[in-house]
């Protein structure tokens, strides 16, 4: 039996709204299949109005898409697998990413809930790596395809963070707690989608750089790279309501929460679903 979704596209090559849905952890299959396939195709989904999911049911949710992990370092919210990012505890990921690439099997899909959304500002972009790659020219994508990079979660903050950011007591705690322990991996620059068979560059502000390079020669080459992600034409942009969620394909998206909306509140809660290996171009 095939359910048809609601759907309404948000942009050209990324995003769709999911209408007429309200989630749940006891989703008919039907239903729940036809939201795989949507995010498969779009990347990212977004559904309003979703006010009804309380922590429990977040993570009821999540449970249909596979394990729950918490984060590696930051400590879940009491109880749960659930990641709190408060505005006033640092928790501002202004700076393109995809999730916790610093672990060897990193998370396949996020879910994101608004729970406290500013007035305005603190929207968040996405951006299609898949898109990325194919709009590499072939010399380039040879080249790519051939490529590893080492990520780590101690990361160059100031390489995207504003000295005034960098000042402020919550992001120095955070920092210190997010880094608490060192993790490392190295993953193919362009990993095989294990479900679509497509190729994306997984790249993002983990990246420390490319495996038998220079961290000079590394820069040149991953800022190529990177360019093509998050040109505008590739990416989509949501503003938030208090209870909208996102879900993003973590192995076929970056992503930036912008950082503009300055002492205004900002609290949002991620669950994320275990992800394999990735594996490249020649296995
Ligand atoms: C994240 O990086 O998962 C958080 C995105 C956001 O705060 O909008």
């Amino acid at each position: 039996h095939h359910h048809e979704l609601d759907i309404v596209r948000q942009a050209g090559h990324i995003g769709a709204e999911v209408r007429g849905v309200r989630l749940s952890g006891s989703l008919q299959p039907e239903v729940f299949g036809a939201i795989k396939a949507a995010l498969l195709k779009h990347k990212v989904l977004f559904f309003r109005g979703q006010q009804h999911l309380d922590d429990a049911q977040q993570e009821a949710f999540g449970r249909l898409w596979g394990e729950l992990v918490p984060h590696p370092t930051v400590p879940s919210r009491d109880g749960t697998r659930l990641l709190e990012l408060d505005s006033r505890h640092g928790g501002r990921a202004n700076s393109w990413h995809t999730d916790v690439t610093f672990e060897v099997a990193y998370p396949q899909v996020s879910i994101l809930r608004a729970v406290v959304i500013p007035a305005y500002g603190g929207d968040t972009v996405w951006a299609n790596t898949v898109a990325a790659y194919e709009s590499l020219p072939d010399d380039v994508k040879a080249l790519a395809d051939r490529l590893r990079a080492i990520h780590g979660n101690d990361y160059d903050y100031a390489a995207t963070r504003s000295p005034a950011d960098l000042d402020e007591e919550g992001t120095k705690r955070y920092r210190d707690v997010f880094t608490r322990r060192l993790l490392e991996a190295e993953h193919p620059v362009v990993r095989v989608h294990p479900e679509t068979g497509e190729r994306s560059l997984v790249l993002g502000h983990f990246v420390k750089r490319l495996a038998g390079h220079s961290t000079h020669d590394s820069g040149h080459l991953l800022n190529v790279l990177q360019s093509h992600v998050h040109r505008l034409e590739n990416t989509v942009r949501w503003r938030w309501a208090q209870g909208d969620v996102a879900i993003w394909d973590n192995r076929a998206t970056q992503h930036y929460a912008i950082n503009d909306y300055g002492d205004q509140h900002r609290v949002v809660r991620r669950v994320t679903i275990a992800g394999d290996v990735p594996y490249g171009v020649d296995g």
